[in-house]
């Protein structure tokens, strides 16, 4: 892809990659500095531009075909007696509208959208390389028939539940709180799980275990309880949906290695771009909404990235 940092409004178009050399990874004498490219575009017009093979890992959090526009306002709170809150030592605050952050999620036919762009991700997988498709019940159960077809049954590995318990609940049913992330490998017999690298949590009940093993945790199963990006915590960016940086540094730390060129081709607000520049990979990121976008390069301006606008193929 071009290097080239993108000017004020001026597309740049994209030049394909040359193909990866070699098997695997791609292993370079002298590891290449971690850092992030980030991409504004759809991402069925970039991804046909990266070369095969050329990711380690590749996580997606697609739109969950909601019905809605994702909406996330940012809200200031400033003292006044006649405001709308009651807040610290019962003082009154009056609410003031910053602006709203939001995306389309609605679609005719999801599995239409998602199926080539899936085809993507297997072709762009090493071939020890994995990939994570994080959705939520809606759309889950459609997208491993999917999956299976693509990457092939065996290829599937975990169906990793991310329990959270936060938010509203509902009094007609069971409240939803969890999302669902499908783990498939492009060779079942061959990926990365560096079980050495799995944080520990804390037993349920430490004291049948002994005072060892109690103190050093155990690894999680494949339910994952991580409460969601606090709406009042450092971590939030205002963006809607944004993930917790916790479950994707795991994803990262787990399943690939330093040096490795990691893709998010759904990034949202960058948590997985986040994660992967920090854990010392490099990182393709990509989305269509220019919020997005500024976001991510304000949130990795740590690690200078590079932006990129890709214009539409001619028709
Ligand atoms: C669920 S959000 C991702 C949130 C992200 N994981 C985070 O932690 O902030 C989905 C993102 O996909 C983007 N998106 C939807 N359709 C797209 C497309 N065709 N090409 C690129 N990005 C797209 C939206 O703009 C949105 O930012």
């Amino acid at each position: 892809m071009s290097a080239e940092p993108a000017g004020e409004g001026s597309p740049v178009a994209v030049p394909p990659e040359p193909a990866p050399t070699g098997e695997g990874s791609p292993v370079a004498a002298e590891p290449a500095p971690p850092r992030a490219r980030i991409v504004l575009g759809d991402n069925l017009e970039v991804l046909p531009r990266l070369a095969d093979g050329s990711f380690a890992l590749i996580y997606i959090d697609p739109p969950f075909n909601t019905g809605q526009t994702q909406r996330r306002a940012s809200l200031k709170m400033v003292r006044d007696e006649e405001g709308d809150r009651t807040g610290f030592k019962g003082h009154r605050y009056r609410t003031i509208k910053l602006g709203e952050r939001r995306y389309a999620d609605v679609f005719d036919d999801y599995l239409e959208f998602l199926w080539p762009r899936l085809e993507h991700a297997h072709r762009l997988l090493a071939p020890d390389g994995s990939f994570f498709l994080h959705l939520d019940c809606r759309e889950v159960h459609y997208a491993k028939v999917a999956c299976d077809q693509i990457f092939g049954r065996d290829a599937f590995i975990n169906e990793i539940v991310w329990a959270y318990d936060y938010g509203a609940r509902s009094r007609s049913r069971w409240p939803a709180k969890h999302d669902n992330i499908l783990w498939y490998a492009k060779d079942p017999r061959r990926y990365v799980f560096n079980f050495d690298d799995i944080d520990r949590i804390p037993y349920m009940a430490p004291g049948l275990v002994g005072p060892e093993k109690a103190a050093r945790g155990k690894t999680p199963t494949d339910v994952w309880w991580q409460t969601i990006v606090s709406p009042q915590g450092r971590e939030k960016t205002g963006y809607p949906t944004q993930k917790p940086l916790k479950i994707l540094e795991r994803i990262v730390r787990v399943h690939s290695r330093p040096g490795d060129r990691l893709l998010d081709f759904f990034a949202g607000s960058g948590s997985f771009g986040e994660a992967a520049v920090r854990a010392e990979r490099s990182v393709v990121l990509i989305d269509e909404n220019p919020e997005a976008v500024e976001i991510m390069r304000r949130r990795l301006s740590f690690a200078e990235p590079v932006v990129e606008v890709v214009a539409p193929l001619p028709a």
